[in-house]
């Protein structure tokens, strides 16, 4: 149903009216940017300048000037907003003449996000009619679906997923890139949509940074080498005006500027560098994806010099639109607009005002329409600027051809599923694998002989979803199996398809034993998926949980055993005992869904000859101990080959990383992270207890707390409490601040094993002041429960989630026995609580 023009104007003159103050900020907010002076203000004409290649269009100029011609106000908003899948009706695009729809890593069609491909097919048809939809009298612009294909077309199931773009950065082969963004295009336009947010050309200083992977290099010159060969890949030639007849989709390079120049790598923070850095290192991959035509950018979370990028108008508009003659449209990162100093995630003009054209606002897409539609009627924001955005959006969308191209399941490749994880592009993907590898030590072990017996050890050697990492199905690459990967190759099952050809055998045995002694072992270890800030670390090391496959390593290298250490990883890390432990060492990155790749250069060819030789080489240095600082063992650009001299192996020095750790786990193994504690409060007045043993009790004895099982003994605490109210709490005396967890779909996740029902319970959160507690049925379970609860829900409950001292609150009355198995953040919920 539309609703008429008046009323929404009405609408909207009303909430300018209840809000007096929002006038006025605009007109001061407006002042701030036309005066923009001080920290974090560019200088363009110290930037390079480019040309934007795309050639002018007559025809399609005089059709913009047309259409903004007869567009009504509502209808030009409408275009400058984005809204998620999440959170959005075709019914909403035709009301509001949405300007486009994204599907977040979490979202998918019709609430699924591993909907089967035909789906996604049929939500695009769905949205693009409603867009086009000219009932009402509107003019009907074609709606663009945006979605992360940033390693293949990685939402989809049964999409051939590519390594990572730091594995991309070891191959140093740009021909290859190009044809990687080819094939991505294709099995895009398979299931309708027609834009990625890709390629991400963050060029990484700092690899704590839980993003580094989405980045080719830490290196501008090899980032920038990349770019325009994956812009022509997915959108074709800048010359290309008509983009949908082809197998083609419009890119948008991320994230504008330095988010992989923050401090200390902290995933959406401040970057304190020279406006010459950030234009040298960070702004070099800008100009090759000019020069080829990209069709949008996407503004970083990020800030330069405390200034949010996504309010930053010299950057944004002095130095990406007038100095470098970007002539696309930009787009914000999810609610970035909300972390712009004076601004909501309701209500943002400066993000416009700065030079944003089209608002990615997921779940904040209707105040975001209703503030920006009051104060275009009240005249605080100038027409002007929406023109110009509008026809900005409009020209990308002409030279998609989206005008012409008809419903996406009519356009070439839409419904040719087959052509999701074709053999044909399985191989090139298997390519990269193969050119990906690094070798970091090679003591005569490599290549193995096919008709041998082999070992495959490691819990991530048959698993896909630990393989592809994070942006995989899920946001975070979590909470998937094997199953959820149709067609594709393990690292194990790639091994042993190579192996049984040459007459050889393979046993898979994650901890290392085995019934037959092998011949030699690959030993598969790392990291585990993760997408943003949940991989940010404080140091280089692997996290102490994932190192178990040392022991591993060192048990078998006893027995005489050769080992062969394959690491799956976003990121150059400390791990120098694997180093010592493995008589070759090899960098798989995050290879994606072709695993035959690795067995390609590993196994010969049974005479003692490799099929394929290791090519790779490091596309960032690989640190010498946990700090940075302390230097490269192996240096940017390090890679050994078959053909390498042996050489004899000095063993590295070891530091101790027992610490080492994803500091969103807080309660683990049956204790509380390094510097938490575990209490137990019962009312105000009560004496709290600090739990350190077990067994121990709390509460004038009202409260025994003990040991239980959970995945390891005693690995979890269990509280059997008689009566009354009682609180069981983890405190950390440096308070926490989870906003960007909050502004994401993060959720608490607390294991619970319930053998006997509170009367009632919540959970919850708290700070010194204030407090965000949910009811919780927690009903007897008989078993652990992964129960998961909204960060968001929390702070609508009242939290202040920027700093809390008591990060988990479990209380209950009555007669109790649960116990705690393990408190962390992440978004693999068994049970997501309600948040009423
Ligand atoms: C990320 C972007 C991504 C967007 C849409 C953001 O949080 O920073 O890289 O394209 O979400 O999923
Ligand atoms: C979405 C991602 C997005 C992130 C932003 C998540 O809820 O699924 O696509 O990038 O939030 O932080």
């Amino acid at each position: 149903m539309h609703t008429p023009r008046a009323s929404l104007s009405a609408i909207a003159a009303g909430i300018l009216a209840t809000s007096a103050l929002a006038g006025c900020a605009t007109v001061r907010d407006s002042a701030q940017v036309s005066s923009e002076s001080g920290a974090g203000v560019a200088h363009p004409e110290i930037w390079p300048a480019y040309d934007y290649p795309v050639p002018v269009n007559p025809e399609h100029e005089a059709r913009i000037a047309n259409l903004l011609a007869r567009m009504t106000l509502p209808e030009k908003i409408g275009q400058l907003v984005q809204a998620d899948l999440c959170c959005v009706t075709p019914e909403d695009v035709r009301t509001y003449n949405l300007g486009s729809i994204l599907v977040g890593g979490n979202s998918g069609p019709y609430g699924n996000d591993l909907a089967p491909a035909p789906e996604w097919l049929r939500a695009a048809d769905e949205f693009y009619a409603s867009s086009v939809d000219t009932s009402d009298g509107g003019v009907g612009i074609p709606v663009v679906w945006g979605t992360d294909a940033v390693h293949g077309h990685s939402n989809i199931i049964g999409a051939t997923l590519f390594p990572h773009n730091i594995g991309l950065g070891a191959m140093r082969d740009p021909d290859l890139v190009e044809r990687i963004g080819q094939v991505t295009a294709a099995e895009i336009r398979v299931t309708g949509q027609e834009w990625t947010f890709a390629p991400t050309v963050a060029v990484p200083q700092d690899y704590r940074w839980g993003r580094a992977y989405e980045g080719y290099s830490s290196n501008p010159d090899l980032v920038a080498s990349y770019v325009g060969a994956m812009v022509r890949g997915l959108q074709g030639p800048p010359s290309n005006d008509d983009l949908l007849s082809g197998p083609y989709v419009i890119a948008s390079t991320k994230h504008f500027l330095a988010d992989g120049g923050t401090d200390n790598g902290v995933d959406q923070g401040n970057s304190s560098i020279s406006e010459s850095e950030l234009r040298d290192i960070h702004g070099a991959p800008y100009g090759p994806a000019i020069a080829e035509g990209v069709a949008t950018v996407m503004v970083s979370f990020s800030s330069w010099q405390g200034r949010k990028m996504t309010g930053n108008r010299s950057l944004v508009t002095g130095v990406l639109k007038d100095r470098m003659d970007f002539g696309g449209f930009v787009v914000s990162d999810w609610n970035a607009h909300g972390q712009v100093e004076g601004c909501t995630n309701e209500s943002c003009p400066q993000a416009l005002m700065a030079g944003i054209d089209m608002y990615m606002a997921p779940d904040s897409w209707r105040p975001i329409y209703d503030d920006l539609l009051a104060r275009a009627e009240a005249g605080t924001i100038p027409m002007s600027r929406i023109d110009e955005a509008v026809a900005r959006i409009l020209r990308v969308k002409m030279r998609l051809g989206l005008f012409e191209a008809g419903a996406p399941s009519t356009r070439p490749l839409s419904g040719e599923f087959d052509t999701l994880g074709s053999p044909e592009h399985r191989a090139v993907a298997r390519e990269a694998v193969r050119k990906s590898l690094v070798l970091l030590k090679n003591q005569n072990v490599l290549p193995l002989a096919p008709g041998g017996r082999l070992l495959v050890a490691g819990e991530g050697a048959d698993d896909l979803a630990r393989q592809s990492g994070g942006w995989t199905l899920s946001w975070q690459g979590t909470g998937i199996d094997n199953s959820n990967f149709p067609g594709a190759t393990s690292i194990y099952a790639g091994l042993r398809l190579a192996v049984e050809a040459g007459g050889g055998s393979v046993q898979l045995s994650p901890d290392g034993s085995f019934t037959q002694r092998p011949d030699a072992a690959v030993v598969v270890f790392g990291e585990k998926p993760y997408a943003e800030f949940q991989g940010d670390r404080e140091t280089l090391a692997l996290d102490a949980d994932l190192t178990g496959p040392y022991a591993t390593m060192a048990r078998l290298r006893a027995q005489g055993i050769p080992v062969v250490a394959l690491m799956i990883t976003g990121r150059p890390l400390y791990v120098n005992p694997a180093l010592n432990a493995s008589d070759a060492f090899v960098v798989a990155w995050l290879p994606g869904s072709e695993g035959e790749g690795i067995a390609d250069v590993l196994v010969g060819d049974g005479e003692g000859n490799p099929r394929f030789d290791f090519t790779g080489k490091l596309p960032a240095d690989w640190p010498r101990t946990p700090d940075m600082d302390d230097g490269a063992l192996f240096e940017f650009g390090y890679g050994l080959t078959y053909g390498s001299p042996a050489a004899a192996w000095t063993p590295l020095a070891e530091v101790d990383t027992a610490a080492a750790a994803d500091t969103r786990t807080w309660f683990a193994a049956g204790r509380p992270a390094a510097s938490w504690s575990l209490l137990v409060e019962g009312n105000e007045g009560d004496a709290q207890t600090r739990v350190t043993t077990v067994p121990a009790e709390a509460l004038s004895g009202r409260v025994r707390v003990s040991a239980a099982d959970f995945q390891v003994q005693e690995g979890a605490r269990r509280f059997t409490i008689q009566d009354g109210t009682a609180s069981v709490v983890l405190r950390n005396f440096e308070p926490v601040d989870l906003d960007r967890e909050t502004n994401a779909d993060v959720l608490m996740l607390v294991t619970l094993n319930t053998m006997d029902a509170p009367d009632s319970a919540m959970l919850g959160a708290a700070g010194e002041t204030t407090s965000g507690m949910v009811s919780f049925a927690m009903p007897r379970t008989d078993g652990f429960v992964r129960y998961g609860i909204p960060l968001r829900c929390l702070r609508s409950k009242g939290a202040d989630m920027t700093d809390l001292n008591q990060p988990f609150v479990l209380q209950t009355t009555g007669t109790t026995d649960f116990a705690i198995g393990e408190v962390r953040l992440g978004t693999d919920a068994e049970v997501v609580l309600p948040c009423d």
